[in-house]
């Protein structure tokens, strides 16, 4: 409700500044007290998945809090998990601004942020000092300036630093926004990534004691074939899931001629069909042997179900709370609780 009031005024401003300032709200709130308490989840809600257990399969997806500076605040809103990222070993000020678009008549957005990003040192000294109610994601990528033959370094790296406090981890192949990123996501390459990681994490649950589930996120615009291939290796690598999906670089002729032209990954609604397509084909492919977190598009509880429906055992937003405001997830939640 409160959100409809300010949405015009946040509007108004500049996406980036107003991203930006929302978050320096929300921080500023919790140093006030203001996210001391969770709402309560109906023990119906809760999901087991990758080991682990959600109070409620409504996730906060990677993007919005890149230096998990806000985690109190998205566990207060009542989402059951909470994914911060990407984050990359090296702080980096991403591409040249404006690299945040709004196109409301589409309830869309079209970013090329590339990974600005404070450093994983900064996301690890921050996220220690929070008390957890909800499993957290920590999503990793490579520094723009490392080479795709160094990105493994990079990748491992990341998730050396993060997997002590890291309830799992999202290894990010699909940005379109870091050049030649997405081709990390195929054979020789996924595996100079992976292989590294898989053996890191049998070393350090042995010394640390847990377990940390390895996910990959992958993009909407991969061909039926590649997405074939691409299962299959994760299936083979021993991956715990998958996340579906990144933003889009494709354009449809319904986006504001305005901002159709510019560069970057899409999200919010005109990605929803799309990007429920790859769930549906990773469901059929690998069954409950790779489980989904569906990401794209999701701005309503009937488009959370459909998620669900097409083999998601959990959901992310993004774009939707751009739109709905955290309103949101209280909407969808307690519609999946009746
Ligand atoms: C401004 C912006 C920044 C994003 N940054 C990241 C990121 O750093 N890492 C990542 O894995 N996904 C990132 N995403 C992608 C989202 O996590 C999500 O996969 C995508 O937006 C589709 O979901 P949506 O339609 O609900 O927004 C970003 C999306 C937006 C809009």
């Amino acid at each position: 409700m409160w959100y409809k009031l300010i949405r015009p005024l946040l509007f108004a401003l500049d996406p980036e500044f107003s991203h930006n300032l929302t978050l320096g709200v929300l921080e500023k709130l919790h140093q006030c007290g203001a996210f001391s308490s969770v709402p309560l989840m109906p023990s119906s809600l809760s999901v087991n998945c990758f080991g682990l257990t959600f109070p409620n399969p409504i996730g906060l997806a990677a993007g919005l809090d890149k230096n998990g500076e806000c985690v109190p605040a998205w566990q207060s809103f009542g989402f059951g998990f909470v994914e911060i990222g990407t984050v990359t070993p090296r702080p980096q000020a991403g591409n040249s601004k404006p690299r945040l678009f709004r196109l409301p008549a589409n309830e869309a957005v079209i970013n090329r942020m590339g990974f600005n990003n404070k450093g994983v040192d900064y996301l690890v000294q921050r996220v220690a000092s929070y008390k957890r109610t909800c499993p957290l994601g920590i999503n990793i990528g490579k520094n723009k300036d490392t080479p795709l033959e160094a990105a493994a370094q990079d990748y491992l790296a990341c998730f050396q630093k993060v997997y002590a406090l890291a309830d799992y981890v999202t290894v990010n192949l699909s940005s379109p926004n870091t050049p030649g990123l997405k081709s990390l996501q195929h054979g020789e390459m996924l595996r100079s990534i992976i292989i590294p990681l898989k053996n890191e994490q049998e070393r350090l649950s042995g010394t640390l004691g847990k377990k940390v589930p390895i996910l990959v996120k992958i993009s909407p615009d991969l061909e039926a074939e590649e997405l074939k291939l691409i299962v299959n290796d994760l299936l083979d690598l021993q991956i715990e899931g998958i996340i579906a999906t990144n933003t889009t670089i494709k354009r449809d002729a319904t986006l504001m001629p305005r901002y159709a032209k510019e560069e970057g990954g899409l999200s919010g609604k005109p990605l929803f069909r799309a990007s429920t397509e790859v769930v549906r084909k990773i469901h059929q492919l690998a069954g409950s042997d790779l489980p989904i977190i569906a990401v794209g598009g999701v701005s309503s509880v009937l488009e959370a179900k459909e998620k669900f429906a097409a083999g998601a055992k959990l959901v992310q937003l993004y774009s939707g709370l751009i739109y709905q405001g955290p309103g949101l997830v209280t909407e969808i939640t307690q519609a999946l609780a009746k």
